[in-house]
């Protein structure tokens, strides 16, 4: 099956500010997209069906070993693809992610110390042929990050970890933005809001140009089980 839609991923660690800045793109994409009858979807890892959104539940709350957890972030994201992302961007749709595999390499492989090896096998599994064409990395040191979370709500199980935890997250994060460049953009979150809309409106008009274009190089071609 033919993939002609964009997939977008919001990743950083906790406290990093991503959720903010979500809602903000998925209506400028609308607004863009719209007049040429494309949609715009948003969605949410762990999460995104019915069945992914009761496992989130338990992936957030409940302690469970390493291998366990990191199974169960791949079972939500095989239907997360199955029922959601692959038959909208088959439709031509974009679709925006809050968290996707980067996710499972920072906190499981980075945070966990998950062996990199088991996560590229499951992503091999789990999606051989489907990558973001865009992932944008908020960014913070970690004590911003601490700092934004203890103001802001009851903390759930990843949230209670501790720096070292998301240090290595962060790490990881930032090592994954290194290796693919090409669909990484890391933004510094420690900047204004407005600074940070400033800076996502030009990464997203670029994607639009792109996709607008009709350049077949940078159309995505993969086919999707
Ligand atoms: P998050 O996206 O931060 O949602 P909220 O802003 O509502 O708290 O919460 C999801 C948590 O799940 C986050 O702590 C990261 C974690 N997570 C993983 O550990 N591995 C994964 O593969 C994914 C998708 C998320």
């Amino acid at each position: 099956m033919k993939v002609t839609g964009k997939f977008i991923t919001f990743e950083g660690i906790d406290g990093a500010g991503k959720s903010t800045h979500i809602a903000y793109v998925a209506e400028r994409l609308r607004q863009a997209l719209s007049p040429r009858g494309i949609d715009v979807i948003t969605s949410r890892e762990p999460g995104g069906t019915p069945l992914g959104e009761t496992l989130r539940e338990v992936l957030l709350q409940q302690k469970m070993h390493l291998e366990t957890e990191a199974l169960l972030m791949f079972a939500v994201r095989r239907e997360h693809i199955a029922q959601v992302i692959a038959p909208a961007l088959e439709r031509g749709d974009w679709v925006i992610s809050d968290r996707f595999t980067d996710a499972s390499f920072a906190y499981q492989g980075g945070g966990r110390h998950l062996s990199l090896d088991k996560l590229n096998a499951l992503e091999q599994w789990v999606h051989p042929d489907l990558q973001p064409d865009l992932t944008l990395l908020f960014d913070v040191p970690l004590a911003v990050a601490r700092a934004r979370l203890d103001a802001t709500r009851e903390l759930d199980k990843f949230e209670q970890e501790k720096v070292d935890f998301f240090a290595d997250t962060r790490n990881e994060y930032l090592r994954r933005a290194k290796e693919f460049p090409q669909r990484f953009r890391i933004i510094d979150s420690t900047q204004s809001i407005a600074a940070i809309r400033n800076e996502i409106d030009g990464i997203i008009d670029a994607l639009l140009a792109s996709a607008s274009g009709q350049n077949p190089t940078n159309q995505v071609k993969t086919s999707i089980a």
